[in-house]
């Protein structure tokens, strides 16, 4: 059945070459949401129905779709913050879909220049979606372009230099955006008032993953039973992306190994072949753990310091590595730095100090 969502991808750009690059990225992005073949975005759910977990932010979204579609009006602003793979991106597709509108795709990076983003604004349709991706990462000049837009839907850009210099008041039409973020913290409070609706996205349960898996398995015609699925489940720190990642991985396995059929013994052996230990920790996860434990006796150690040693980029542990870390209690942020908790000193095998014989609030060790 064909999609009523159309959706097109636009990079952000108003030059010819940039332009042509976004067309065909809007081809091949809707190849393959209409595509049979599985990829990656057939696991993606398509309607609020599919979507697992995240029941309140769901249900207070989908309130406020349908009372904008009974009004014939546009959907308010709406900001998703919360760690990569939790279905940000995904629960956007979903409003433009069942607003029966457009979603043009873009992110905080592709919009260098004033000019980027001004020809993406004028081209939005009324009702169209507009989803800018790592919002956080907006320049200021490029920010202020959307506090007029989001606000009143117009643009007042200047032209010339000096005497010549004229501002152009260019009215817009009535458009919804969406802005997903890991950092929320990051957005300037001008940008962030703007969004009427704002909703954090958290990590989901054991439960709700091992649903995840279920679906993405009978999608992609692999044999799972239940106590397999609960170990990929388990395994996957909380986020569907690497549940689905997993899954693939457990998958080629069986395939190889056994004969294509995954129970909780060939996941568990599957999994451990891949580096991925019983907590879901990967080979980067006991890396940051370990050289927080081994290097710098536990901490604190600051987080440019720890990047180093590890030789990993800054951002790729503050976004993906240390937001797990902190909600199983592996690690603090502190004042002075990061700091390894008792837990995760132990989980690495990491000699605890006599100095360290207390973590602040968590009493005596072992
Ligand atoms: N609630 C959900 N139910 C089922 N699958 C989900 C859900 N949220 C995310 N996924 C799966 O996880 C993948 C990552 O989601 P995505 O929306 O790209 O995350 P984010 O934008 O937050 O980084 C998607 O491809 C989708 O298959
Ligand atoms: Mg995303």
């Amino acid at each position: 059945m064909p999609d009523s969502g159309r959706e097109r991808i636009v990079t952000g750009a108003d030059d010819e070459a940039r332009a042509e690059r976004g067309a065909a990225e809007m081809l091949s992005e809707r190849a393959s949401i209409n595509s049979e073949a599985p990829g990656m975005n057939d696991l993606r759910p398509r309607r609020f129905t599919e979507y697992i977990g995240q029941r309140q932010v769901v249900n207070s979204i989908q309130i406020a779709v349908e009372a904008a579609k009974h009004r014939g009006d546009t959907l308010d602003h709406a900001l998703f913050h919360g760690p990569p793979g939790l279905g940000k991106t995904t629960i956007s597709q979903i409003i433009a879909r069942e607003m029966d509108t457009t979603l043009v795709h873009t992110s905080g990076p592709a919009l260098e220049r004033p000019a980027d983003v001004v020809g993406i604004l004028s081209n939005q349709k009324h009702g169209d979606v507009l989803f800018i991706d790592e919002i956080h990462r907006l320049s200021h000049a490029v920010e202020e372009y959307l506090y007029s837009a989001m606000e009143d839907y117009r643009v007042d850009f200047i032209t010339g230099s000096g005497a010549f210099a004229k501002t152009i008041n260019l009215p817009l039409q009535k458009f919804t955006l969406i802005g997903s973020t890991t950092r929320a913290g990051m957005l300037s409070p001008p940008l962030r008032e703007r969004f009427a609706l704002t909703y954090h996205l958290d990590y989901y349960s054991v439960e709700e993953l091992t649903h995840v898996v279920t679906r993405s398995a009978s999608i992609l015609s692999v044999a799972i039973d239940q106590p397999g699925a609960n170990v990929i489940a388990s395994r996957s720190r909380g986020t569907p992306r690497i549940a689905n990642n997993l899954l693939r991985r457990v998958r080629d396995y069986a395939q190889v190994r056994r004969e294509g059929k995954i129970d909780d013994a060939v996941a568990a052996e599957a999994l451990h072949v891949e580096g991925v230990d019983e907590l879901g920790l990967d080979r980067l996860d006991r890396l940051y753990l370990e050289t927080l434990a081994r290097n710098y006796g536990g901490g604190p150690a600051g987080i440019n310091a720890l990047a180093a040693s590890a030789n990993e980029e800054v951002q790729t542990l503050e976004d993906v590595v240390e937001p797990f870390l902190l909600k199983i209690g592996f690690i603090m942020r502190t004042p002075q730095g990061r700091r390894a908790t008792s837990s995760g000193m132990l989980h690495v095998g990491a000699p605890l100090s006599a100095a360290r014989a207390t973590d602040a609030g968590q009493g005596p060790l072992i």
